[in-house]
């Protein structure tokens, strides 16, 4: 057990290259088969330790294990006092933290899964959610809103994420109307917001927040592998990305009223200005994206001219 903990050291300390077998087992006097023993304990436990042949081993820096003490550390001075939950495996982190919000968890109670059996996205979809490469977070919000400015939130969870990964990386991510981010024409994040609402007030009791980020995925399944994708960050650990989301998140929803959160919203969608088509009541239709109403709907113009506007579903981007 010594050597499996010494070798996991070594390789944090040294995540910028790779080690062989024989170099780890100088540096900790073992023995070569002792270490690939070793090698293979911490895999099983769920350390993403890439390997290259006649190369050796190295710890994906973004895929470090999550841990609630691991995010604590980078949250802001306020955020300290949120519960954080890290599980394993999980069906969904939303379906999660939604049976806890009915058991009356918290504003703020985070739920973060290592892996999700049941990922879900918008429209019924699901979220691919393998096993320690990604961020599946769900926030309970008890936030005092009417169901329509629901919306709004979305629209502000997207620009938080994109706000953290400018700020991390150097990437410069884009959001795919209403809630998908974009990296290169490839989706690496979205987010599923759900509400329970008091049936005659329409006033909010809970939402739930599900964000999904992939970030060192590297395979995904055949129907997916061409438009999905991952940040890929160097030098940074998911419970670093998961803590600034967090202090980007509470602190932009803090301000959900500033009319400067639409135009931020605005200036980073890919899909204003450009020609988009969408099927609605069983019809395909072509039209310009125009503009990202107050209300978070998409304004379109179609060729014959007339306005339509729409308040949910999806667009395809007709890149040109
Ligand atoms: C979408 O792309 O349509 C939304 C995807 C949202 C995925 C996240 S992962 C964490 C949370 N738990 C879920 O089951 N879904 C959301």
């Amino acid at each position: 057990m010594g050597l499996t903990r010494d070798v996991l050291k070594l390789l944090k300390k040294h995540r910028e290259q790779y080690l062989s077998a024989q170099e780890i087992a100088t540096q900790l006097s073992s023995s070569r088969t002792a270490v690939r023993k070793a090698i293979h304990q911490l895999k099983e436990e769920g350390y993403p330790i890439h390997t290259i042949v006649n190369k050796g081993y190295q710890l994906n820096p973004a895929c470090d294990l999550l841990s609630s003490e691991g995010i604590h550390a980078y949250l802001d001075k306020e955020l300290k006092p949120l519960p954080i939950k890290v599980y394993q495996r999980i069906s969904s982190t939303n379906t999660e933290a939604k049976q806890q919000a009915l058991k009356g968890a918290p504003h703020g109670t985070v739920i973060l899964a290592e892996e999700q059996t049941e990922g879900r996205g918008r429209l019924g979809r699901t979220f691919y959610s393998p096993k320690g490469t990604g961020i599946y977070m769900s926030v309970v919000l008890r936030p005092n809103l009417h169901l329509n400015q629901a919306t709004q939130v979305t629209t502000t969870v997207a620009t938080a994420i994109c706000r953290v990964i400018e700020k991390l990386t150097d990437e410069h991510p884009k959001i795919k109307w209403v809630n998908d981010i974009y990296l290169d024409q490839q989706k690496i994040a979205g987010i599923l917001t759900e509400a329970v609402t008091d049936f005659e007030s329409n006033q909010v009791d809970f939402m739930i927040i599900g964000i999904g980020l992939n970030v060192c995925t590297i395979e995904f399944p055949s129907e997916i592998n061409e438009v999905a994708g991952s940040l890929h960050p160097k030098n940074l650990t998911r419970n670093q990305l998961c803590a600034h989301l967090l202090n980007e998140l509470f602190s932009l929803l803090s301000n959900l009223n500033d009319s400067k959160l639409l135009e931020e919203y605005k200036s980073r969608s890919n899909v204003l200005g450009q020609w988009v088509t969408f099927t609605k009541n069983q019809t395909v239709y072509e039209a310009f994206a125009e503009d990202i109403n107050e209300q978070g709907e998409l304004v379109v113009r179609l060729k014959n001219n007339e306005q339509m506007i729409l308040n949910s579903g999806e667009v395809s981007i007709r890149w040109i």
